[in-house]
């Protein structure tokens, strides 16, 4: 079956090289999440991009200590600037819309041969009061994005027929 490669490949990463990455790339993952879909448009949204080693090593206490999180080279914390909109379907947007931005920047990622991983393994507070984030913010989920420093075999996927149904549940 024929499929985009990004989406093939991808792994979650979650051990990286000491390896800086530019800028210009970091843009291009945060364009990623920009173009993404959102509903109404509404792009309720902040993603604040840290590179800096001292605040990612205090991202990585606000993650329980997980390595990997001062490691990579970057750490996006996806963040929602709204928590209160529902859409018509009587649900919350936020978790929708950023989920869509994040799977739009991993792909980004992937496409610029970085590795990066989804967390939501972190408390809240401690990482709204590292990166002076508004009290009615809320942060959705971090992304660690940096140069694998080994890339894992992938993982296994539930087989078509458990999880499709054509025309009917
Ligand atoms: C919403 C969400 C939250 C996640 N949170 C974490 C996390 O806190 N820590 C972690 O190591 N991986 C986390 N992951 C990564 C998943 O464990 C991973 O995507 C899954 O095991 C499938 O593996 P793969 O991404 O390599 O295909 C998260 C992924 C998603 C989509």
């Amino acid at each position: 079956m024929e499929m985009l490669p990004e989406i093939v490949n991808r792994r979650s990463i979650r051990a990286y090289t000491p390896e800086e990455v530019e800028r210009a790339v970091l843009d291009r993952i945060v364009e990623a999440g920009r173009r993404a879909p959102s509903a109404k448009n509404r792009q309720a949204w902040r993603f604040v991009v840290i590179t800096n080693r001292e605040t990612r090593l205090k991202l990585q206490e606000a993650c329980f200590g997980q390595e990997y999180i001062g490691e990579a080279a970057a750490v996006f914390a996806l963040c929602t600037t709204n928590v209160e909109y529902k859409m018509p379907n009587d649900q919350y947007s936020h978790p929708v819309d950023i989920g869509i931005a994040s799977a739009f920047m991993m792909l980004q990622a992937e496409h610029e041969k970085l590795g990066c991983c989804a967390v939501t393994t972190f408390n809240e507070p401690d990482v709204k009061s590292i990166l002076s984030i508004p009290y009615k913010m809320r942060v959705v989920m971090l992304l660690t994005v940096g140069r694998p420093a080994e890339v894992p075999e992938p993982t296994e996927r539930l087989p078509r027929e458990r999880i499709v149904g054509y025309e009917h549940w």
